[in-house]
C-alpha cells in the first residue's frame, strides 16, 4: 500500500471518530480542586480526551541556550508544568533539554509547539513536526498547534492529523484562527482542533471567535496575558490590584484569564517574575472586578493578528 493511500485510510478513519464527537464545553471540563476552586493543577479536558494544563509558561522570545534553559528550569521549579514553545522560536531544543534532564516524569510535563507558516502543505508539514520532535527530544509533543492560518491550510493541517496518528504529537491543535478560518476547517476536513490558541486580555476579547470555540468544544487558550507589559499601569488595574494584599496588575491579568478558563500562558526570563506570576491561585476576582475588566475592549493587539484576512506576513 503507498504511504499516500495509507495517509488517506487514516485521515479517514480519525474524521469519522471526530465527526462523532458532539462535545461542547462545560464546567466538567475543567478539573479543579475538591472544592470546585482553581489550581495551579487545573487542567482543561479537551475534545479529544487528553487534558491540559489550565496555566503554563511561553518562551517566546527567549534566546536558544541559557536564556531559555535558565528560565524554563525556573519555572519548572516554581511548578509550572506545560510549556508553550514553537519551531519559529528557535528554542525547542533548550525547552527539550530541560524537561527531560529535571527529573520530573516526562508525563507530568506538557510541551506545545508549532508548525511555522513557511512549512505549510502536506509534505513540509510532515517534516516539519517530525523534526520539531527531534529537536525537543522529549518522546512525543503533547499538542502540536498550527501557527497561523495560511494558504495551505487544509493540507497542513491533515499532515497534523497523521502526526498524530503516528505517534509524533498526542493532540492537533490551531492559533491565530478566526471564525471563518475554524469554519472553512470544519467544512473542508471535519476535524475539529482540540484547541484555539489566540491573543486574549480584557483589552482584546474576542467575543466571535471565542463564542464560536466554547459552543464548538474547542478550548481557548490566551496569548500575550499580560499585554508584554504595556497595560500594567492602566489605572483601572493598578485600583483592582490594590483591593487584594499583595497582588500587582499582573496578578490582576492573569487571574481575569484563568476565571475565564483560558489557558494561560505568560513569559518572563525573570526569575522573581516567573515565581511571582504563578501566585494567582490564592484569590478571586470578584463580580464586579470581572464586570469593570469586562469594560476595557479596545481591540488591543500586542503584535500580529492573522485571524482577519486583512493581515499580510
Ligand atoms: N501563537 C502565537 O501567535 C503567539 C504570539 C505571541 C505569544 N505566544 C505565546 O504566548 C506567550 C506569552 O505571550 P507574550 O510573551 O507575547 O506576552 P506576555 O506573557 O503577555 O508578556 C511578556 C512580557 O511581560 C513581561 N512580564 C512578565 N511578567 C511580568 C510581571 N510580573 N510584571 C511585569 N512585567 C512582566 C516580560 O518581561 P520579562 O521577560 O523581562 O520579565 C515580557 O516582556 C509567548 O511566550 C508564547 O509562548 C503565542
Amino acid at each position: 500500500m503507498s504511504a499516500l493511500v495509507h495517509a488517506a485510510i487514516l485521515f479517514a478513519s480519525f474524521r469519522l471518530s471526530h465527526c462523532q464527537n458532539t462535545f461542547e464545553f462545560s464546567q466538567s471540563n475543567f478539573v479543579s480542586a475538591s472544592d470546585g476552586s482553581l489550581t495551579i493543577n487545573s487542567t482543561v479536558l479537551l475534545n479529544d480526551g487528553t487534558s491540559i494544563p489550565l496555566f503554563g509558561f511561553g518562551v517566546y522570545p527567549l534566546r536558544v541556550g541559557e536564556e531559555t534553559e535558565n528560565a524554563v528550569r525556573w519555572a519548572l521549579q516554581y511548578g509550572y508544568r506545560h510549556v508553550d514553545t514553537a519551531s519559529n522560536y528557535g528554542n525547542e531544543e533548550s525547552v527539550g533539554r530541560v524537561v527531560m534532564n529535571s527529573g520530573i516524569p516526562r508525563e507530568e510535563i506538557f510541551i506545545t509547539t508549532k508548525i511555522w507558516n513557511d512549512d505549510h502543505g502536506y509534505e513540509k508539514t510532515l517534516e516539519a513536526g517530525r523534526a520539531s520532535l527531534a529537536r525537543l527530544g522529549t518522546g512525543y509533543i503533547d499538542l502540536l498547534l498550527m501557527h497561523a492560518p495560511g494558504e495551505q491550510t487544509v493540507t497542513t493541517w491533515q499532515a497534523m492529523i497523521q502526526l498524530k496518528e503516528e505517534g509524533v504529537c498526542r493532540s492537533v491543535g490551531v492559533s491565530n484562527f478566526g471564525v471563518h478560518h475554524l469554519e472553512e476547517l470544519h467544512k473542508t476536513t471535519g476535524v475539529t482542533p482540540s484547541v484555539n490558541q489566540i491573543e486574549l486580555s480584557p483589552y482584546l476579547q474576542r467575543r466571535d471567535i471565542v463564542d464560536y470555540c466554547q459552543a464548538h468544544g474547542i478550548a481557548l487558550e490566551g496569548y500575550s496575558p499580560l499585554t508584554r507589559g504595556l497595560k500594567l499601569k492602566d489605572p483601572i488595574l493598578v485600583k483592582i490590584a490594590a483591593k487584594y494584599p499583595g497582588k500587582t496588575t499582573a496578578h490582576v491579568l492573569l487571574r481575569w484569564s484563568v476565571q475565564q478558563r483560558y489557558i494561560t500562558i505568560p513569559k518572563s526570563g525573570k526569575e522573581e517574575r516567573i515565581k511571582a506570576n504563578i501566585d494567582v491561585f490564592d484569590f478571586n476576582l470578584d463580580e464586579e472586578d470581572m464586570a469593570e475588566l469586562e469594560t476595557l475592549e479596545e481591540y488591543f493587539l500586542t503584535d500580529w493578528d492573522p485571524t482577519v484576512d486583512e493581515w499580510k506576513p
